[in-house]
């Protein structure tokens, strides 16, 4: 994602409570308040320009999405992307994941999405990919039993990566592919913006999904 500095940009986000969630934390707990309901929250880190998360929210307005990313630059452009259409079920974060269990408490989100994580491609960066297990034990800590975890990315090092850090945690990982355009998952597939980007160089999309089976 292309970073660049917004001038203005926090104000905006301020300026748009109903889109943009600016202090996540008082909602540990108590999301559902925030939504007025009792559906279920499904969230996405990492969600860049909040395409996929969007998409999702459209279509299935029985389920509740917060799209988490760390770049207020690359928030605002969701926000951008997202405002023209208020959704009730969908809400913005800036939050960096390291955060993550500051802002949900256990059990509160039923699935993380993953798509197209940065790779972090050096060994000393490695606690900084999303999958690292150091991260994998956060969403542990708000997820149910059984909760899920959905990964999607065009990097094959990050993939195989991610399925041994999610296989030594012990998460039940099914659904794997290692060419999800050409496989029979891909009807149900809703594309990101790197998706899109990648998919179109004619490089194959990796994908899995898992489920948290700590007690
Ligand atoms: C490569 S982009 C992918 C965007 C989108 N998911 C897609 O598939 O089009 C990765 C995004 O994740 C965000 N990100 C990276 N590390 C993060 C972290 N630790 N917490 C929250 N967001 C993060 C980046 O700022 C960037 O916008």
């Amino acid at each position: 994602m292309r970073l660049k500095n917004i001038p203005g940009a926090h104000d905006t986000l301020i300026a748009h409570p109903q889109f943009v969630v600016m202090d996540p934390a008082v909602y540990k707990g108590k999301w559902k308040e925030l939504f007025q309901n009792n559906q279920p929250i499904h969230i996405e880190i990492g969600m860049g320009r909040g395409q996929f998360i969007h998409t999702l929210a459209k279509q299935n307005p029985h389920i509740n999405y917060i799209g988490i990313e760390k770049m207020s630059s690359v928030l605002y452009e969701a926000l951008l992307k997202v405002k023209n259409e208020s959704l009730p079920n969908l809400y913005l974060i800036r939050m960096n994941v390291e955060n993550i269990t500051d802002i949900f408490a256990k059990g509160e989100v039923k699935r993380i999405y993953a798509n197209f994580s940065d790779p972090w491609p050096k060994n000393r960066q490695a606690k900084r990919r999303l999958t690292h297990h150091k991260n994998l034990r956060r969403y542990e800590e708000i997820l149910p039993f059984e909760g899920e975890f959905f990964f999607k990315t065009d990097n094959r090092i990050l993939f195989e990566f991610s399925l041994n850090e999610l296989l030594n945690e012990e998460w039940k990982v099914r659904n794997v592919t290692f060419d999800l355009h050409h496989s029979t998952f891909s009807e149900e597939n809703v594309l990101t913006e790197y998706e899109v980007k990648f998919s179109s160089k004619g490089y194959p999309i990796y994908s899995l999904e898992a489920n948290m089976i700590k007690e």
